[in-house]
């Protein structure tokens, strides 16, 4: 028989090795920031140059192999900007802008990619900032609105709704079509480790979900691979449009940034904005050099994983148990091995990401409406848990789910539906011991 590499079973509880090798014990606001142990003496010297290229403002202008050709259209000046101490985003309050969540922007109907068709003005992402002497695209602002609830035990909570509206429209109105999905950005932690778990692996996850009979079905997504140039399985982002985390920092240099790389050479903007920005844009060069998008790419590659606190805490491990019981491990999947990577330490790793990384349908509530390849508008990738414990530290806040709508990991969980309902109703009929104890599991991971 071929040996069981992901599974189900509770992480025994002497595991505080989330990462296998890739773990590092901090729980400081450092905790998210660190190279994995043991990198060959090229790849930590690769790492820290690609930090400073992560972190560090880019400008519009300036010699070759700097931080320059930020442009025309950008949300942040840095990596870092979003993704704080390689930690997550912050949405923002009511009546304030998008900063450090981003808003994806379409129109129905797909390219022959499965990719999902851009505005025609405004393209695949909207841009709250543009260099001088452009104007910028617009301002999303977003409001809340309450919606009551209460757990079994008679407690009531309210969570709130996101609403999102788009002001300050710098080249006309949005298509009337338009299809807007909200994203807030999610911390960096393993990433290479999650990349380097072999297809077939989560393929069997899908197939033993599919067999199982309780509605819960998860599926791959499949997105086209630029340097591949074939469709292959989707594993990042929050619907898993991405296949690698070159493509995504790829995607995160032009889209975010307004930075060409040799996998996207063009500079994001379209045929409608082409005259204003053609102006700016004129020598047509590749932005950010092979060398810098490789360091950057092995940076967010080999970011370590926290190590968990509390194993051993008695409200933990009944925590543990309730997460079991009331069926998260079977999307948060909490043991998957790792195949053959380019670096050692990521190599055949046992690790607890709590990801099976396929999509699920999580019910309207939750919905963008706006598919991206296999993913409708109601799938979300299981995101993985680890770390999670520690975001409270590292971002000084509690937000969560893909649009930071979640103000604790309590309302994360009342907000699950579509194919995690009975799951959530586990979680509202349990007592408020019971409650606390799995909380407080999820705070050690
Ligand atoms: C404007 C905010 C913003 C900036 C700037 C930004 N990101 Fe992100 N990042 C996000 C969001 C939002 C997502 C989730 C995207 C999605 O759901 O498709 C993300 C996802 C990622 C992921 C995948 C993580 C996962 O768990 O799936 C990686 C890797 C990443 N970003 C790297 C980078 C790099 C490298 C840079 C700089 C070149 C960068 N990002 C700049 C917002 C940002
Ligand atoms: C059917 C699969 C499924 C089940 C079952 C499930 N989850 Fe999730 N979980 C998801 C998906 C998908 C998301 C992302 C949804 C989104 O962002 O809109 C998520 C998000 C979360 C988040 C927020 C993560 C983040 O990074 O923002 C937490 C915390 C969480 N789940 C905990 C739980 C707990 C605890 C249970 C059991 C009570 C559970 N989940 C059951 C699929 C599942």
């Amino acid at each position: 028989m071929a040996p069981q590499l992901h599974s189900s079973e509770p992480v025994p509880a002497n595991t505080e090795l989330s990462g296998g090798e890739a773990t590092v014990s901090d729980a400081s606001a450092e905790a998210f920031g660190f190279p994995i142990n043991g990198l060959s003496e090229e790849s930590r010297s690769a790492f820290f140059v690609g930090r400073s290229f992560f972190r560090g403002n880019w400008v519009v202008a300036g010699p070759p192999a700097t931080r320059a050709g930020l442009g025309p259209f950008f949300n942040a000046r840095s990596c870092s900007a979003c993704h704080g101490n390689d930690g997550r985003g912050r949405p923002p309050e009511a009546g304030q802008p998008l900063v450090e969540v981003l808003m994806r922007i379409s129109v129905p109907g797909f390219d022959p990619h499965r990719r999902p068709l851009p505005d025609p003005v405004y393209g695949g992402q909207i841009a709250g900032q543009a260099v001088p002497g452009i104007s910028r695209e617009a301002d999303v602002v977003a409001a809340y609105t309450d919606v009551p609830g209460q757990f079994s035990d008679g407690e009531s909570y309210t969570l709130r709704r996101p609403t999102y509206t788009v002001t300050n429209l710098g080249y006309g109105p949005l298509a009337k079509d338009a299809l807007l999905s909200p994203r807030a950005a999610p911390a960096m932690v393993g990433l290479g480790l999650l990349e380097a778990v072999p297809e077939s692996q989560l393929r069997a996850i899908a197939k033993e979900q599919a067999g199982s009979g309780n509605g819960i079905n998860g599926r791959l997504n499949s997105v086209w691979d630029i340097t591949a140039g074939k469709m292959v399985a989707g594993r990042f982002g929050w619907k898993a449009e991405q296949p690698s985390v070159l493509q995504q920092t790829a995607g995160a240099f032009n889209e975010d940034m307004g930075l060409t790389t040799s996998l996207l050479p063009r500079e994001s903007y379209t045929k409608n904005q082409a005259e204003v920005c053609e102006k700016k844009e004129s020598d047509g060069t590749i932005d950010v050099g092979e060398k810098i998008l490789q360091d950057v790419v092995l940076y967010s590659r080999t970011l370590a994983v926290p190590a968990r606190r509390d194993v051993q805490n008695p409200v933990v491990l009944s925590g543990q148990r309730l997460f079991h019981q009331a069926g998260c491990a079977v999307c948060h999947v909490p043991t998957l091995v790792t195949g053959s990577s380019d670096i050692p330490q990521l190599a055949n790793q046992t690790i607890h990401p709590y990801t099976d990384l396929l999509l699920h349908d999580m019910g309207d509530e939750l919905s963008d409406k706006r598919p991206v390849y296999d993913a409708g508008g109601n799938d979300w990738r299981t995101p993985p848990l680890w770390g999670i414990g520690l975001v409270s530290k590292v971002n000084k806040h509690t937000f969560f789910l893909h649009d930071g709508r979640a103000r604790s990991l309590s309302e994360a969980i009342l907000w699950h539906g579509g194919e995690a309902k009975q799951s959530r109703e586990n979680f509202r009929n349990m007592s408020k011991s019971d409650r606390d104890a799995l909380l407080a599991f999820l705070n050690s991971l």
